[in-house]
């Protein structure tokens, strides 16, 4: 974005031009006084005066991301299915319960029966659909159970019956409230003969969460994943709380999502899950995500089928990034790839001199396995 020059810019912040260029250069950046500043290094070095840089005629990519965004509204929104996230502690039963509900046969195949990953389906319920989002109970896992939260509508938490509540349930909750997100409990494994249902009710309790039946306003369901019992009325549960989240998406704008997922295939080379939050997401739409630019070369569906498009609501495969983004990136699409690979940039040169800037983050064990 050609516009102000470094020395122009200085005189705007009540700088030295020189002691501008010497922070450029910090940055990475070998400007001369004459040649124009973009709008990334400006706001960073204002930033650093304690100036504010304020995008007027001459718009920067990412300021025409965020004004698309502000302007296109919800014209048309229409209905869409809800995002539900299945959370719990580990082994309590998500991904079986999930199964079930889908009919088939993921938690077998997964490795030593942990979920590594946020795995992302859709189900049809009578006439309607609903988006579900298995979770890691491990742990380990704590920022994807917290990004799960963030891109969901509705949280079911399991239960184990025989179990109770344990530090992931409670760690769920937190989420669940954090964000916002209304909560279904699905006490689940009520099939086992150390089932206490009212001990998982009054441990729940403790943490806010009443029953309907008990005086309070959290739906809890008793479920049996292996059983395949109770799963018609969590299905209910589910679509009644939908019904009143009125959950709406404009499919006519261009796509906005968040990466669910993300890895690198040997053969079809990088592929991020996303979930398409409001918008719809076609092949050959130019898009941005973290650092990366590119043109979505192909979709593929949770049921491994190749699509021209995807609406709100739907988590789909895109196929043509450069790199593997990061899980919990937001994924845009923006008008051409110009703007995109502009966008990139800048994201790209920030974070460098974010990088530059930051504190030395390297501790001793660092250090040592370097030598
Ligand atoms: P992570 O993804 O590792 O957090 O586990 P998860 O919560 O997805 O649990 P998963 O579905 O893998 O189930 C854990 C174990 O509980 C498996 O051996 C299941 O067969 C068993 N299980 C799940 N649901 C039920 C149920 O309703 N009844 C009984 N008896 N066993 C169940
Ligand atoms: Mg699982």
């Amino acid at each position: 974005s050609a516009g102000v020059s470094v020395k122009e810019f200085a005189e705007l912040i009540g700088q030295r031009p020189a002691d501008v260029v010497r922070k450029l250069m910090e940055m990475g950046q070998m400007v001369t006084f004459n040649q124009s500043i973009n709008l990334e290094a400006a706001s960073l070095i204002a930033e650093e005066y304690g100036a504010k840089v304020e995008v007027s005629t001459e718009k920067a990519g990412e300021a025409l991301l965020e004004e698309a965004a502000q302007s296109s509204g919800e014209e048309h929104a229409v209905p869409r299915p809800p995002v539900v996230t299945i959370m719990g502690h580990v082994d309590h039963g998500k991904t079986s319960l999930l199964d079930a509900i889908r009919q088939t046969k993921v938690a077998e195949g997964e490795a030593g029966g942990i979920t590594q990953h946020i795995g992302a389906y859709m189900v049809g319920v009578r006439d309607k659909q609903v988006t579900f989002l298995d979770t890691p109970g491990h742990e380990a896992f704590t920022a994807m159970r917290a990004r799960g939260a963030k891109a969901t509508d509705i949280v079911i938490l399991v239960v184990a019956a025989d179990d109770g509540v344990m530090p992931q349930t409670v760690e769920a909750i937190h989420h669940a409230k954090a964000a916002g997100v209304p909560l279904i409990v699905a006490i689940n494994k009520v099939d086992k003969p150390g089932a206490n249902v009212d001990r998982v009710k009054n441990a729940l309790t403790e943490h806010g969460l009443v029953a309907e039946s008990w005086g309070g306003d959290t739906i809890m369901v008793e479920v049996s994943a292996k059983q395949r019992t109770g799963l018609d009325n969590l299905l209910e549960m589910i679509l009644l709380q939908a019904e009143v989240l009125e959950l709406k998406a404009d499919p006519e704008r261009m796509a906005k999502g968040l990466v669910i997922e993300a890895k690198l295939d040997r053969g079809r080379g990088p592929i991020a899950t996303v979930l398409v939050q409001s918008g719809t997401l076609h092949v050959g739409d130019a898009f941005v995500v973290g650092n990366f630019s590119g043109r979505v070369r192909a979709l593929v569906t949770d049921t491994g089928k190749k699509t021209v498009e995807a609406g709100p609501s739907v988590p789909v495969e895109v196929i043509g990034l450069p790199g593997v983004p990061s899980a919990g990136d937001v994924f845009t699409i923006v008008k051409d790839e110009r703007v995109a690979r502009e966008i990139a940039q800048e994201r790209a040169m920030k974070q460098r001199a974010a990088d530059l800037a930051g504190p030395a983050k390297v501790s001793l064990d660092d250090l040592f396995a370097k030598i």
